[in-house]
């Protein structure tokens, strides 16, 4: 059944675990994700992008999500995920489909953020629809940013508690050293855990990692064997995923991971069957693998049981 974002992660919050929100942009990704939460018994955040509407629709993917939030007794959130343009935000919450948006004004000057996130908060809330807001830069391909520049664009915890008293969203998105994408560490660096901290001391709202894909070696291994060039790709280690979420974090955003599993599992079955053209037997074993890497990160942020 669909559910608002503040109702799970409001229990998340108490519980002390977290909820994975995964990217989706077409049916087999869905089904895919929705089989892990059955078959976890887990709470699920469903997540479309800009870029996922502008390739599959937003009504197709409000169909596809809705008819599969119906079908099964999971708490399922429909969530707007990076919403930079603003009409768009607008559009989604019109549209009824959403049960959260995400407006994202990190990249706009601080004052502009609040004005525009605070205007959404109030259209969202009369219709009961949650809102997740950004501040601070998550780097990767959302923005360009040097590591000088990125360190500079850290959320700071002051301004959050500034910001949410000015705007009332309902979840905060932090910087703390992930990055969107598949290279996201050059090195063995960890996420800036007292800066969370500090901000999880000083807001009460739950907090959201965004760019939080691990990378994981097992699929990233089959991915390269098959011919991916992803050899020095890195992400964040599941022991900082797990502290972090120790720490405050209630939602945590996966889409690299799911894209890896995908391409690894098409990547592989065409080598081994060049003789299928069937798109239903190609995509059968990258549903299966994203299925694994969603159960994974359910049991990894603790929410498997929880629904
Ligand atoms: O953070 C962004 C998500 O990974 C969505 O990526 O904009 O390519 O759909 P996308
Ligand atoms: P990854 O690229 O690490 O999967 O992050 C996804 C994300 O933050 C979507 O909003
Ligand atoms: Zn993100």
């Amino acid at each position: 059944m669909l559910t608002s974002l503040s109702s799970i992660l409001t229990k998340a919050q108490r519980g002390r675990y977290a909820v994975g929100a995964f990217n989706i942009n077409n049916l087999e990704t869905l089904q895919a994700v929705m089989d892990a939460a059955q078959a976890e018994r887990s709470p699920v955040i469903v997540q479309t992008s800009e870029g996922a509407i502008d390739y599959a629709g937003m009504d197709e993917l409000a169909a596809l999500v809705h008819l599969a939030a119906k079908r099964t007794s999971r708490p399922v959130v429909f969530h707007l995920d990076h919403g930079k343009n603003y009409d768009l935000v607008v559009r989604a919450i019109i549209s009824g489909f959403y049960t959260s948006v995400m407006f994202d004004g990190s990249s706009l000057p601080y004052k502009e953020n609040v004005r525009r996130t605070k205007k959404l908060v109030e259209m969202a809330h009369k219709k009961g629809i949650s809102v997740e807001a950004e501040l601070g830069l998550i780097a990767g391909k959302e923005d360009f940013v040097s590591v000088a520049e990125h360190e500079a664009a850290m959320t700071q915890p002051a301004q959050a508690a500034d910001f949410i008293k000015q705007t009332g969203c309902d979840a905060l998105a932090v910087a703390i050293g992930t990055r969107h994408g598949a290279f996201k560490m050059k090195t063995e660096s960890t996420l800036d855990f007292e800066r969370l901290k500090q901000i999880a001391e000083a807001v009460s709202v739950p907090l959201v990692l965004h760019g939080a894909s691990g990378v994981p070696s097992r699929i990233k291994t089959l991915c390269t064997k098959y011919g991916c060039e992803i050899a020095s790709a890195k992400g964040i280690p599941d022991i900082q995923i797990k502290k972090a979420v120790s720490l405050g974090i209630c939602k945590v955003n996966i889409d690299t991971d799911l894209r890896i599993a995908f391409d690894a599992g098409i990547r592989k079955f065409l080598k081994e069957k060049p003789g299928v053209i069937d798109p239903r037997e190609i995509l059968k074993p990258a549903k299966a693998l994203i299925t694994q890497v969603a159960r994974h990160k359910m049991k990894l942020f603790g929410s498997s049981g929880k629904a």
